[in-house]
């Protein structure tokens, strides 16, 4: 599994997205981690498809889409229009309908992801993976969403390690707290997608945590 390290642009300064964008790439980043949040499945409010467009006109980069919101269905047109890549939406959203969200975000070329809740069960997303129509990635969340800076919980790394061992091939992310500090509990437990906010733009040289992220997923990937 490849590593792809996606710095979580929510910490960067909005004012300048295309600039920060353009840093994280030129500073090693795979995937640009775009927190898409409502005001409603969770407590805060960020950005959404008119600031993607925006952004997509000055990057080629992949836009790792990261949707907190009640209603995603209504987002995979805007988004796709937008140049959106991947589109990671939360199964505590979706639980009547995801078969067919999942088929709308890949007929309109885009990636699709499911992401669970700390509280979540991680067998919720099993069939998602199995299903006919599967999701590629699965986006473990390891805070509460809706903010960055939050402490990274290592207990969610059992549900990683389930993950890991049930799909070998799978694109397990993880979001939520990571850095240099805690990014070795989750590359062993078979992370291989590192979503970092404050750690990378907090950083005095971004370019080095993104450097220590990216060694902890391969050194894990060797030592299995
Ligand atoms: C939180 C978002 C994260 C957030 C991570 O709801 O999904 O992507 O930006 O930020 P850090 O890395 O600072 O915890
Ligand atoms: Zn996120």
């Amino acid at each position: 599994m490849a590593a792809k390290i996606a710095p979580s642009m929510l910490s960067s300064d909005f004012a300048n997205l295309a600039t920060e964008a353009e840093r994280m790439v030129r500073l090693g980043a795979d995937w640009l981690h775009m927190d898409i949040m409502d005001g409603h499945f969770v407590p805060n409010l960020t950005i959404g498809a008119p600031v993607i467009e925006s952004l997509r006109k000055h990057t080629k980069a992949y836009l790792d889409c990261h949707l907190m919101v009640t209603n995603p269905s209504d987002y995979v047109e805007p988004l796709a229009k937008a140049g959106a890549s991947g589109f990671t939406f939360h199964i505590e959203a979706t639980k009547e309908y995801w078969q067919e969200l999942i088929q709308s975000i890949k007929s309109r070329g885009m990636r699709p992801g499911v992401a669970l809740k700390p509280g979540t069960p991680v067998e919720e997303v099993f069939s998602l993976v199995e299903a006919e129509n599967p999701v590629e990635l699965v986006l473990v969340m390891t805070v509460e969403p809706g903010f960055g800076g939050q402490k990274f919980m290592p207990e969610m790394m059992d549900k990683v390690r389930t993950l890991r061992k049930k799909y070998p091939a799978l694109d397990i992310e993880v979001d939520g707290g990571l850095g240099p500090s805690t990014i070795d509990a989750a590359a062993s437990a078979g992370a291989n997608c590192i979503v970092a906010g404050s750690s990378v733009f907090g950083a005095p040289e971004p370019g080095q945590v993104i450097h220590i992220l990216r060694k902890s997923v391969e050194q894990s990937q060797e030592n299995n």
